[in-house]
């Protein structure tokens, strides 16, 4: 696998956090939340990446992570382009790395990836050049790194800690590369009682998420949990056949209001979204009182902020 690390120390892709240490997570953390405003405020903006050019290549359908990306780049003053390869070359036979190669001519200074294969972000890293970045915002059902800072950065706004916590994941673990990193983020930060939940079909493999306790009744997972993930049903990684019906799915692991009072009190409800209001969360839920949806969406632009400012932030122009 890429080295993530220049040979100093410093990150210079982010594919996984599966391989960084809990101070370079927590350092993430810290920065992404010098960039957090209150709604209402304007958000911070800087110089700190003028002359910068980032590329979103983004093969799967995308709207908060590829915007997100977008302002984040754009806030730090760097430019952006946006290409949708299915909707390109790509389909025209020209491959993922040609494109790569084309925008490294035009002085693309980072890669931001998103694709349905599992490899592709490393492929890509592998093969520019030493002063470009690759950032992952979605591997298949393999990692989603950003996502997972920015669900340990609205777990620790809301919380201030992350030991003692009961985390409970819930619903398509199986295809779901949003639990597979926030489960990587959540067990380097220290959370300890790390609860996955599923019906069989939808439940990871023996062996993957090793730590977490695994639940096949949602009731079981929630009792007395701090934070709620819920997911989406993944129905792009899996075959027509397999797919849970809406109002059976509901029935059984559909996060109600009488449900998530099962949890604690004060408990946080998340999701990453697109959500299936009615399938795997009630609208009175995902809009209500303990749900931190929206501080999601909102942290996920310092997150990335962050990680561009990292990444990319030791490097003045070139000459
Ligand atoms: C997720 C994704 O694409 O992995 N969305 C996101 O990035 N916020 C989750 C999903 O599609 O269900």
């Amino acid at each position: 696998m890429t080295d993530q690390l220049r040979a100093d120390g410093s990150l210079r892709h982010l594919l996984t956090l599966e391989t960084l240490s809990r101070t370079q997570i927590e350092r993430l953390l810290e920065r992404a939340q010098t960039f957090v405003r209150p709604l209402g405020a304007r958000p911070p903006t800087s110089q700190a990446l003028a002359g910068a050019t980032v590329a979103n290549l983004f093969t799967e359908p995308s709207t908060r992570t590829r915007v997100s990306f977008e302002l984040a780049a754009k806030r730090l003053g760097a430019a952006v382009v946006n290409l949708e390869v299915q909707l390109s070359s790509r389909v025209k036979g020209e491959s993922m790395l040609d494109t790569v190669y084309t925008l490294e001519s035009l002085y693309v200074d980072a890669f931001v990836i998103r694709d349905a294969e599992a490899g592709v972000p490393g492929l890509v890293a592998a093969n520019v050049a030493p002063h470009v970045s690759v950032l992952s915002a979605g591997e298949a059902h393999v990692s989603h790194p950003t996502q997972g800072l920015l669900d340990a950065l609205t777990v620790y706004q809301r919380k201030q800690r992350f030991a003692g916590l009961a985390v409970a994941i819930v619903g398509d673990v199986r295809h779901s590369r949003v639990a597979r990193s926030a489960w990587h983020a959540f067990a380097r930060l220290g959370v300890t009682d790390l609860r996955i939940a599923a019906p069989a079909a939808l439940m990871p493999a023996a062996g993957e998420f090793a730590g977490c306790t695994r639940h096949t009744r949602l009731a079981a997972a929630l009792k007395e949990a701090d934070v709620v993930m819920m997911l989406r049903i993944q129905k792009e990684r899996m075959s027509e056949a397999d797919l849970p019906g809406g109002e059976r799915y509901f029935a059984a692991w559909g996060l109600t209001r009488e449900r998530l009072a099962l949890a604690r009190p004060d408990a946080i409800v998340m999701h990453p979204q697109p959500m299936n209001r009615g399938i795997e969360i009630a609208s009175d839920v995902a809009d209500g009182p303990q749900s931190a949806i929206r501080d999601q969406v909102r942290n996920g632009v310092a997150v990335r902020m962050a990680v561009l400012a990292e990444v990319l932030g030791g490097r003045g122009a070139r000459s």
